[in-house]
């Protein structure tokens, strides 16, 4: 049984069995990352940023005679964002072949045609059945990423802490838990606009936010999601500008591995040791403020060398290949109905 479904206002068995369904999926496809915890789960599926909406739907087993819900089996659900639909399918790993993912993406890929959009896009991890089965339904690789994956216990504390304070003179370092102060947002996203225009063919499937209102709407967004962003600023002193920075967001859901999302150093504040600099002393800040912590990760596209550089050095391990793949959505639907 396939249906359009709201997580806002799904009842707490079928929360309960998307968990157990996600976590046999990240067992079987991605064993070394943690489990799920149910802890901010249904806010995780329906809080959005302002002006984009997401449609989900779910596959489950009939309900049993005694009227307990059937077993949650696949789910799908696109984010509608800018001019693209943004998929996510999964499927339980007891349930695969037979056409389950192929049926959810087709609702999906119907509904985007209608709100008139033109492309899907959808994030696919190297090394998973996700590669065959997009690529069978002519999804094409547009951008690829390196995950990597910090383990805390191998970190030399003592040597971070003077990667930490090894910058030049004339800058100085803040910490931020739940996000920069709204006295610092303007030159703060003046700052995140310096990777606007990079054009290196990411799909923004995860737009950043470049303007003051939209980073406060995103900050708002993420602790509704139950993620819970840490920043750390290197200050430009002579004219008190955002020279650096660096993000990271504990999710309520898997709280012992962090997500390590943009840093930047603006061009004209580049060579002065300062990206090395606020990536250790957030770590060094994590270490306090999140004891739990056993793990970072972080993305990058294969031609930023240098962050690639500073990551191995702070530790970080190449992982898997995190591709983006698109679509034409026409070519899709009808690709999908020719398939019956
Ligand atoms: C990708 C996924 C949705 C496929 O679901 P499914 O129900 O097995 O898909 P379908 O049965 O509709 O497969 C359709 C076609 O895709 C291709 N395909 C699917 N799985 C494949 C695999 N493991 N290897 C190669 N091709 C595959 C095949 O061509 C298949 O047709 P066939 O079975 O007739 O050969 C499922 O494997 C899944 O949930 N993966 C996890 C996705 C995810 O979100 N992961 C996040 C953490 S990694």
């Amino acid at each position: 049984m396939v249906r359009e479904w709201d997580p806002r206002t799904a009842s707490s068995a079928e929360i309960a069995s998307l968990l157990d369904t996600l976590n046999a999926v990240l067992a079987a496809d991605l064993p070394q990352d943690p489990p799920w915890r149910e802890t901010f789960l249904r806010e995780y599926l329906a809080e959005v940023m302002p002006g984009e909406r997401r449609i989900s739907w779910i596959a489950h087993e009939e309900d049993s005679p005694d009227g307990s819900p059937g077993r949650l089996l696949g789910h799908v659900h696109v984010l509608l964002l800018g001019d693209i639909g943004v998929l996510e399918v999964m499927v339980h790993p007891g349930a695969r072949r037979n056409g389950l993912g192929s049926r959810l993406v087709r609702l999906a890929a119907h509904r985007v045609y209608q709100e008139g959009f033109q492309s899907i896009g959808v994030e696919v991890v190297g090394d998973t059945p996700a590669v065959g089965f997009y690529s069978a339904l002519g999804f094409v690789r547009e951008y690829v990423e390196t995950r990597g994956v910090l383990d805390l216990s191998t970190v030399d504390w003592s040597a971070l802490s003077s990667v930490a304070t090894g910058f030049d003179p004339g800058y100085r370092l803040e910490f931020h838990p739940g996000g920069p102060p709204d006295s610092l947002i303007e030159t703060y996203a003046r700052a995140k606009a310096e990777v606007r225009d990079v054009g290196d063919g990411d799909l923004e499937l995860r737009p950043s936010s470049y303007d003051p209102q939209r980073l406060r709407d995103s900050l708002d967004c993420l602790h509704r999601r139950g993620m819970q962003p840490y920043i750390v600023l290197a200050i430009h002193e002579a004219s008190g500008e955002v020279a650096g920075l660096t993000e990271v967001v504990v999710p309520a859901q898997h709280p012992t591995r962090a997500d390590q999302y943009d840093t930047i150093v603006v061009g004209e504040h580049r060579g002065h040791g300062i990206d090395r600099a606020i990536k250790a002393r957030m770590l060094l800040e994590l270490r306090s403020a999140e004891p739990q912590l056993a793990e970072v990760q972080t993305w990058n596209a294969q031609a930023n060398e240098a962050m690639l550089k500073v990551n191995a050095e702070l530790g970080f391990r190449p992982d898997r290949d995190w591709c983006e793949y698109g679509v034409d959505v026409g070519e899709l639907v009808h690709r999908l109905d020719a398939l019956g």
